[in-house]
């Protein structure tokens, strides 16, 4: 999409092009895995063709990648069938022998587990930092740092990274920085904009929006795209036409949608501060978070996804709250319109950090439901702990 336009405009316009598919407004699903050659001069130019097999790509899929790269302001974008293996993606593509990495010590659990179970047996040793660490991260990268994984917010505590800070140091030394840009849904927080190489984000949650696909987007700038294209071919990554186009379709309103997550999530959060239950609330947006000097000064907005500590932590009792909920499901991943509340252990997940709150600790999303409906219901389970 050329021209400067705004971000809700870019939402509405980014990868479609109806000239090209008989005025359609939306890109049609291409279902299909051989693609034709007109003749054998083509075959033997393949090549240089963008669509030769749809493993490489198919022009559906090719949208998304360009709705991604608008949507985060980058040079490139490759799409995934999770959020997970798009990780993976980035922290294989640096592996090498000898190698080292760093990662935020608040980061999404899997990756925790990928550096240990796989790159440590390509011999790649990780060093996990403190996510407070802003341009002290310095002291801990040595010559064989290849990369610096972070997370801001940490999708169970809720901590902003100093993202700034880090990747200028990074790129003084000349070390490539990666991180998860789940929570904001690209559309509250551009790290490329600020100096990042790589943004990801699982499009399971807010680009999909609606619970019902499985996606992973990476998008980055030039000089990294050779390195994460050749291992993303390696492995045969490639997504289904119908999660591309459910992709887009979400796409379409993911601004509208984020919008009304930050204020009805706000909301419920303020409510919770005043709530005797509760301990403190981990909302980056509240004056009361200590992230929300940093928050403020890199997010346009907040996600629905947020967390607060409770007094209670006697399971049967969390249980008579959990299990009577008429609005909050429980479950895995987040970003979709419904709303959601499941409590968390992220002790089990630290190791340079110590997670001690002294309470229960327990995600919410906050979905697209009238967030005053939403405040019953956690009233009515409260009292249900008595
Ligand atoms: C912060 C974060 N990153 C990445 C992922 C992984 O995404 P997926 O479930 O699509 O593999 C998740 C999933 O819950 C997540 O919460």
């Amino acid at each position: 999409m050329s021209g400067d336009y705004r971000p809700d405009t870019v939402l509405a316009h980014a990868g479609r092009d109806p000239k090209a598919h008989k005025g359609a407004v939306n890109v049609p699903v291409y279902r299909a895995s051989t693609i034709l050659m007109p003749n054998l001069a083509t075959l033997d130019a393949k090549e240089t063709l963008r669509v030769r097999y749809a493993r490489r790509g198919t022009p559906t899929t090719h949208a998304l990648e360009e709705a991604v790269c608008a949507l985060e302001h980058g040079d490139h974008a490759l799409v995934a069938p999770s959020g997970v293996m798009a990780i993976s993606v980035v922290l294989i593509s640096y592996a090498e022998p000898g190698a080292h990495i760093l990662v935020t010590d608040n980061t999404y659990a899997p990756v925790r587990k990928f550096c240990e179970g796989v790159l440590r047996r390509m011999g790649v040793e990780t060093t996990y930092f403190d996510p407070a660490a802003g341009a002290e991260i310095e002291a801990l990268i040595r010559p064989e740092t290849g990369l610096i994984w972070m997370e801001s917010p940490g999708s169970q505590t809720f901590e902003i990274q100093d993202v700034k800070a880090i990747a200028a140091i990074a790129k003084r030394r000349g070390v490539t920085t990666a991180i998860d840009n789940t929570w904001s849904g690209g559309h509250f927080f551009k790290p490329l904009e600020v100096g990042v190489d790589i943004s990801v984000q699982a499009g399971t949650k807010y680009i999909s929006g609606h619970s019902d696909i499985m996606l992973g987007t990476i998008a980055c700038n030039a000089a990294c795209y050779d390195r994460l294209r050749e291992i993303y071919l390696r492995f045969g990554v490639c997504i289904s036409p119908d999660d591309a186009f459910l992709a887009l379709r979400g796409l379409r309103t993911l601004s509208l949608r984020l919008r009304q997550h930050y204020e009805s999530g706000l909301m419920v959060a303020q409510w919770l501060e005043q709530q005797g239950e509760v301990i403190r609330v981990l909302h980056p947006a509240l004056p009361s978070s200590p992230y929300h000097n940093l928050w403020k000064a890199q997010f346009t907005g907040a996600s629905g996804l947020f967390g607060m500590v409770i007094h209670e932590q006697d399971r049967t009792r969390l249980a008579r709250m959990f299990d009577g909920f008429g609005l909050f499901g429980m479950g895995s991943s987040w970003g979709g319109f419904e709303s959601l509340m499941t409590p968390t252990n992220p002790a089990a997940n630290r190791s340079a950090t110590h997670w001690d709150p002294n309470g229960q600790t327990i995600r919410i999303h906050v979905g697209l439901e009238d967030p005053r409906d939403l405040i019953n219901d956690i009233r009515a389970g409260f009292d249900r702990l008595r």
